[in-house]
């Protein structure tokens, strides 16, 4: 069980470097930190194991959750006491009205439309940590759900809520979960 600390981030993110200079095994220096920060005991094996679609989870160590992303020169994990989904976007130049008709819903497309490359990779962000988070991959499909109303980036999906955050000038970055507080960063450089 989680020690009962209102003063403590309910998410906690680790970020870093895209590359395996820095550390052997980030994910296990990263789930070790929160243990000891959150007052868990860290089983010495974390049992690392994928879900039928990918999802990677801890199978010794179920109460703890996490979800990664990578995108451009950064590699980023979010770990937190209930499921979440994560994702980061480097942006980058391309057809985004074409990708938007490929893969979002018609009021996405519309806002993406009217907007600027950070509106494509906000919502691409938000859609995708949505995707993250219930594990199911693209077997969801993307145009089944907006995460645009009106023109505006919602804060809460089917019931889940979603937040962007600050992360590197030129990335998108947004985290979905049942519930979402503060989220401490934990920069690993
Ligand atoms: C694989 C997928 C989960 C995310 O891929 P992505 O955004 O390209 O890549 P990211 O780096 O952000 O995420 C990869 C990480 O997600 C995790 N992951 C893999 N499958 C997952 C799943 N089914 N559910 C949740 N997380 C998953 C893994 O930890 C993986 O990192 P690792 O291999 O180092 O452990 C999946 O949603 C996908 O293929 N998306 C396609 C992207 C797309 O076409 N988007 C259209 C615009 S929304």
């Amino acid at each position: 069980m989680f020690k009962q600390n209102t003063k403590k981030a309910n998410i906690v993110i680790f970020w870093g470097p895209n590359s395996d200079k820095l550390l052997k095994d980030p994910l296990a220096y990263c789930a070790l930190t929160f243990c000891k920060e959150n007052g868990l005991t860290a089983p010495a094996d974390f049992g690392l194991t994928k879900g039928k679609y990918g999802k990677p989870f801890f199978a010794n160590l179920p109460e703890v959750h996490f979800s990664i992303s990578h995108s451009g020169d950064f590699w980023l994990c979010a770990f937190g006491e209930n499921p979440l989904g994560v994702d980061i976007e480097k942006w980058r130049v391309a057809d985004y009205s074409a990708i938007a008709r490929r893969f979002f819903h018609p009021e996405e497309c519309k806002a993406v439309a009217s907007g600027s490359i950070s509106t494509f990779f906000n919502i691409w962000t938000a859609k995708e940590s949505y995707v993250k988070y219930h594990g199911k991959g693209l077997s969801l499909p993307l145009e089944s759900f907006s995460v645009v109303n009106d023109g505006i980036l919602v804060s809460s999906v089917c019931g889940l809520q979603l937040q962007s955050f600050e992360f590197v000038p030129g990335y998108s970055a947004h985290i979905c979960s049942s519930t979402l507080g503060s989220i401490k960063m934990h920069s690993l450089v």
